[in-house]
């Protein structure tokens, strides 16, 4: 079934924003295997590809997938691609608006990659899906051209810390910008 999901969207080595084929099949597994309370919320859906796996997931799991995401005309291609799955996508610039949503247990955040943003993400992911909510974040290991890296928030936090990778561990952003030094995603828990 997974097989057939995934020859319906593009991947990473195709399409430079979205993930890998890895990360797709990795947090497939993760969603079947964590027995999560209420909905899951993605920041920074794109045009939909993961957000399709995520919805299919969803299906299989009887829970809704909410997407916010800055840009209109990409989420009117996610509404397109997304239209028989359980997914609602909103209008957000989830750094100036508030995150006015509720019962997430699952986030997949993948929008700004700045380290202040990242800590953002991570502070508002946690406040919604409480200590013990699952929280992956994509690009884990890419440091960005302006030099920062989830890695590096992550290293020197003393708040959060990486319990699980997901996606690829090495060259996994050939047609990107910016320098892998480490896995594409992780799943973030507090100390
Ligand atoms: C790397 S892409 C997401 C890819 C998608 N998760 C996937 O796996 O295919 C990052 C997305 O974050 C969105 N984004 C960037 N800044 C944002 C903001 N302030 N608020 C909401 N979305 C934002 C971008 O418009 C872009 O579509």
């Amino acid at each position: 079934m997974l097989d057939n999901i995934l020859r319906d969207v593009k991947h990473k080595h195709t399409a430079k924003t979205t993930t890998t084929v890895k990360f797709k099949r990795d947090i497939w597994d993760l969603l079947m295997e964590s027995d999560f309370e209420g909905d899951m919320l993605e920041v920074g859906c794109d045009v939909g590809n993961t957000t399709y796996v995520l919805g299919h997931a969803a299906k299989q799991l009887n829970k809704k997938v909410f997407s916010f995401e800055i840009d209109e005309n990409r989420i009117n291609k996610a509404k397109l691609l997304c239209n028989d799955l359980n997914c609602e996508f909103i209008k957000k610039d989830v750094y100036n608006e508030p995150w006015d949503i509720s019962n997430i247990g699952f986030i997949f955040i993948d929008a700004s990659h700045e380290e202040d943003d990242v800590l953002f993400d991570l502070k508002n992911s946690f406040k919604l899906a409480g200590k013990s909510g699952i929280v992956v974040i994509h690009d884990y290991g890419l440091v960005t051209l302006q030099g920062s890296s989830v890695k590096s928030v992550i290293d020197n936090s003393t708040i959060y810390e990486a319990c699980k990778f997901l996606g690829e561990k090495a060259d996994w952003n050939s047609l990107g910008s910016g320098r892998v030094i480490d896995w594409e995603a992780a799943q973030i828990k507090i100390k």
